[in-house]
Order: structure tokens, then C-alpha cells, then sequence
């Protein structure tokens, strides 16, 4: 079976669209994927099935895949324990799998060089263009700085990091929110630039403070970060209530993670994660655990 992570954004989402450098963490959950030799290629997930030829978004995308791999048909069986769209690499992690599970079948290492175009061909049909950060972190795992440039390089945090994430409400498309974000940059293009620019300053912060391990910092470049954000219009009544009661609980700093417009929250907590899960839960919202280790990572 193959396997690949899901993915939080601690820092610089959609300015990574741009250009500028994002950091990222692996998380356990995410996509298996198993490939059989099929006549006709297929996929099902839970209960979504798709069969090449259908015309589905999910077809359209197992096709792209296979065609990145220049690989024959094969039948998909994939489970996916992240909620799709919420900002959590989803889809990313099932393209990744996917395309593990395809190169192991068909008896070939299952490289970067072969996953990340393959996955980028899955993304595209549901994302347009991804900036690629969400299959890194899918495949590596750990804790990534990320650029278009430069691709990813392992980060190692200095101290362990306590995540709580909640899901603030419902998800938008991470590509009517990246067409949101381009919207406002071709209206007031100096709004943006400033804020790549701000993101840029932080995202540079955040990797001296993850080095040296100073969860305090790292928790309010967060919060910086966060702000930034909202000045894009990528924020939400739920998020910032998601926020707020993370860092009444006791958080050193918490934002969006992904693409906004709803979807995920990520709190960087001291070491206990309870008291601001306590708090979510209390607002209903549904909310887990996560921890990245020094050392972590795939590959
Ligand atoms: C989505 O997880 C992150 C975005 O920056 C889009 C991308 O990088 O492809 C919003």
C-alpha cells in the first residue's frame, strides 16, 4: 500500500503562488492508495467511483495522472482520512499516493522527480495552477521551507511543535480563493505587493525561530501572519471566531491554513493541546491534535 501526508501551511500561503517561500508540516493523516491492472482505468474513494471516459472531475484527473506517468490503466482503491477541501492537502495526498501506489505496480521507484509531476497533473484538475507546496509536504512529510524556485528543503524545528487544528467551517475551492486573491492584485496590485512582501519578512522570522526552537515567537509571527491574510479577503467570520477562541484558550498564536474562505485553523499551542481543543469543541467545531518532532519526515 501507498501512502502520503497531509499538509498545514504554518506560514505563507498564497503569497507561495507568487513566488515568495512558504513552511509547511506533514501531518500522520492523509491518503492510502492501492493499484491493480485494470482494463479500463478507475478509482474509488469511499464512495466516490470514477471510471476514465465518465467525464468526472475525479476521471479527469486519474487520467491526467496516469498520462504524467506514462503509465497503463490501473484500478485505484483509495481511503482518505482528511476532510477534502478544508485546507488540509487532500487532494494533494491522494494524488501523491496515487501516484506511489501506480509507480510500485508497474515496478518502478517511486522517485520525487516521477510523484511531484504526477501529483501537479492530479492538482491541476481540481486546483489550476497549484504552487506545488501541498505534494511536497504530501510526500515528504516533516517540516518544509517551500519555493516555486527552489522546491523544498527540510526544515528541522529545534523543539517539538503542539498543533491544534480545527475546521473553522465550510470549505471554499483553494482555486476560487488563489482567483480571489489574483482579482484583488490585478485591482490594487500595491495592497498585494505589500503583503508578499510583509509575508515574505515573517516567513524568513519563522524559520530562524523554528531552528532555535522558540515556540513563543514562532506563535506570534502566526498571528502576524494571520493578519496579513485577512487584509487579503481570505479570512471568514468562522476563522476569526476559530482564532480568537484558540488564543483566549491559551494558544501562542493561530491563523488559517490553506487557502481560507473557511476550512482549517491551525493554533501552535506550548505543549498541551487540550485546552484550546476544550474550547473548539465547546463552539462545536471539530478539531484534532498534531505534532511535529524534530527529525520527522520521509525522506
Ligand atoms: C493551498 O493549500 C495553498 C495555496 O497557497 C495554494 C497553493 O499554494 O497552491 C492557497
Amino acid at each position: 500500500m501507498a501512502r502520503a501526508h497531509g499538509k498545514v501551511i504554518l506560514f505563507g500561503e498564497h503569497a507561495v503562488v507568487y513566488g515568495v517561500p512558504a513552511i509547511a508540516v506533514g501531518i500522520s493523516a492523509g491518503a492510502n492508495a492501492r493499484a491493480f491492472s485494470a482494463a479500463v482505468a478507475s478509482i474509488s474513494i469511499g464512495d466516490f467511483r470514477a471510471r476514465a471516459g465518465d467525464g468526472s472531475e475525479l476521471a479527469l484527473a486519474l487520467e491526467a495522472l496516469l498520462a504524467a506517468l506514462g503509465a497503463p490503466p490501473y484500478a485505484l482503491e483509495v481511503e482518505l482520512e482528511l476532510p477534502a477541501g478544508a485546507g488540509l492537502g487532500a487532494s494533494a495526498a491522494l494524488g501523491v499516493a496515487i501516484a506511489r501506489a501506480v509507480l510500485e505496480a508497474v515496478g518502478e521507484p517511486p522517485a520525487e522527480a516521477r510523484v511531484l509531476p504526477a501529483a501537479a497533473a492530479w492538482e491541476g484538475v481540481f486546483h489550476g495552477s497549484a504552487s506545488g507546496i501541498d505534494a511536497a509536504a504530501a510526500f515528504h512529510g516533516g517540516c518544509l521551507w517551500y519555493s516555486r524556485a527552489d522546491g523544498a528543503r527540510r526544515l528541522e524545528p529545534g523543539a517539538e511543535l503542539s498543533l491544534a487544528i480545527a475546521l473553522a467551517g465550510p470549505p471554499a475551492p483553494t482555486r476560487s480563493m488563489v482567483e480571489s486573491v489574483a482579482r484583488l492584485k490585478s485591482r490594487r496590485p500595491e495592497v498585494v505587493d505589500k503583503a508578499l512582501a510583509g509575508i515574505r519578512a515573517l516567513v524568513d522570522n519563522a524559520r530562524l525561530s523554528l531552528e532555535a526552537g522558540d515556540r513563543r515567537s514562532l506563535g506570534q509571527l502566526m498571528d502576524l501572519n494571520h493578519m496579513i491574510l485577512s487584509g487579503l479577503f481570505v479570512s471568514t467570520e468562522g476563522i476569526e471566531t476559530a482564532c480568537r477562541l484558540a488564543r483566549e484558550a491559551g494558544a501562542l498564536g493561530a491563523k488559517l491554513t490553506g487557502a481560507g474562505g473557511g476550512g482549517a485553523v491551525v493554533a501552535l499551542v506550548e505543549d498541551d493541546a487540550e485546552p484550546v481543543l476544550a474550547a473548539w469543541r465547546a463552539a462545536e467545531l471539530r478539531c484534532f491534535a498534531a505534532r511535529v518532532m524534530p527529525g520527522a519526515g520521509d525522506s
